[in-house]
């Protein structure tokens, strides 16, 4: 109630532009991408055409959805330049980092005899930290690395924190808040020397950069089906067959014994098809989230000359803008944003807790809440930018001459 009056009231006092509430501008394409018809074309004959079971070889319905199993596995596994018998299907990304960090860690403790040290940062996403921690209650050491200003650790911060008994690293390749890229290549290469495993989150640089995990010398990997256009639900786990993993459950051993359950297949399918659209387009991609991005940071820095960039502007995502309006309380900033913009807060976490992510390269309480990350997706028009760029200086105008 108290967000319509005020939304109202901003609506009257606004004399730049009149906004429309209803039609949200959506810049959050990080947190999730709208199922393309491509995709969806793709997956419908397998809700209810080809409906059976994958593991039900000896009929033949069951073959049917085995064989759409196996071909999208070859399908992702191409896209990844990787052998398809690397990959196992999960329920999404966060699965799949659950499943890769308990599930390596503690078949490491079980052949050492003892729990050992493993590193991450402390911009990585949940999905990653909380398993490590649960690892941390469970008797393993954890360090988690905080990176310099731009969010990008150094070659040195990674040796330095190297123990005797480091078994396990985990970093991810683009972040989901402020889209930085870490160097993984340089990072794996130390791990490699030490005969320490490389685990890394690439849900947010999947499709949208250049990837080839075993180019970049990464162990474990996992990725999510709807940050690329496809369906959420689905995921990914690539592995090496030489590092042992412990499964999280048990069943009826699908997935080679590592992901007990009924594969879904049209998820799966959509998944595949999201990925090879995703790899197909990605130049043109990029040159388009390039443009616009770059017109929407320079049009707001030129309304709002004293915005701070988080992150580094270089290497990061093109569809990913991250920034700090200076001056104006971020609960303001989103109320009044909230009946126009979608867009994700820097306090987009849960308890009301500034972002982690913020918070760990330098950017304090006052300054993480006013913060917010504007994410693009292949639908975002120019219009749509500068719609953008009007509303958030209009609002920001608004709350500093209060
Ligand atoms: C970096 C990162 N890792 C993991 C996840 C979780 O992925 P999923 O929704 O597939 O479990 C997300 C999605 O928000 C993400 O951005």
């Amino acid at each position: 109630m108290k967000d319509e009056t005020e939304s109202a009231a901003f609506e009257q006092k606004n004399s730049r532009r009149p906004f429309t509430k209803g039609s949200l501008l959506p810049f959050d394409y990080q947190s999730t991408t709208p199922c393309s018809q491509e995709v969806l074309n793709e997956m419908l004959p397998y809700w209810n055409e080809f409906w059976g079971n994958p593991s039900s070889r000896q009929n033949r319905s069951g073959i049917q959805a085995a064989a759409a199993v196996t071909l999208s596995r070859e399908k992702l596994a191409t896209c990844l330049d990787v052998a398809p018998e690397r990959l196992i299907f999960t329920s999404g990304a966060t699965e799949a980092n659950n499943l890769a960090l308990l599930g390596h860690a503690r078949a490491k403790a079980i052949k050492h005899g003892s729990p050992g040290h493993l590193i991450t940062l402390a911009t990585e996403h949940h999905a990653v930290l909380d398993p490590l921690r649960q690892l941390k209650r469970e008797g393993f050491r954890l360090t988690e690395l905080r990176p310099g200003h731009d969010g990008i650790l150094s070659r040195n911060q990674l040796v330095d924190a190297f123990e005797r008994d480091t078994f396990l690293v985990s970093m991810m390749f683009a972040n989901n808040e402020i889209g930085v890229i870490q160097p993984l290549k340089e990072m794996s290469e130390l791990c490699r020397d030490r005969g320490i495993s490389f685990h890394s989150d690439v849900v947010q640089g999947f499709g949208y950069l250049p990837f080839k995990p075993d180019e970049l010398g990464l162990d474990f990997v996992s990725l999510s089906g709807h940050k690329l256009y496809g369906p959420k639900g689905v995921g990914a786990l690539l592995f090496r067959p030489e590092l042992p993993i412990l499964p999280l459950q048990w069943g009826g051993g699908q997935e080679q014994g590592l992901r007990a359950g009924t594969i879904p297949v049209p998820l799966v399918v959509g998944f595949a098809k999201a990925a090879e659209i995703a790899i197909r387009e990605l130049h043109v991609q990029q040159e388009r989230f390039c443009l616009l991005r770059n017109t929407l940071w320079e049009g707001l820095r030129q309304e709002i000359p004293d915005l701070m960039l988080n992150g580094a502007m270089n290497p990061r995502l093109t569809h990913n803008l991250n920034f700090t309006v200076p001056g104006v309380r971020g609960s303001n900033l989103h109320r009044q944003l909230r009946p126009y913009l979608n867009c994700s807060s820097g306090s987009a976490c849960s308890n009301g807790e500034p972002s982690h992510v913020l918070s760990s390269i330098g950017r304090s309480f006052s300054e993480a809440e006013a913060s917010l990350r504007l994410s693009l997706g292949r639908d975002t028009t120019e219009s749509e930018v500068k719609q953008a760029i009007d509303l958030i200086s209009t609002v920001v105008d608004q709350l500093r001459s209060k």
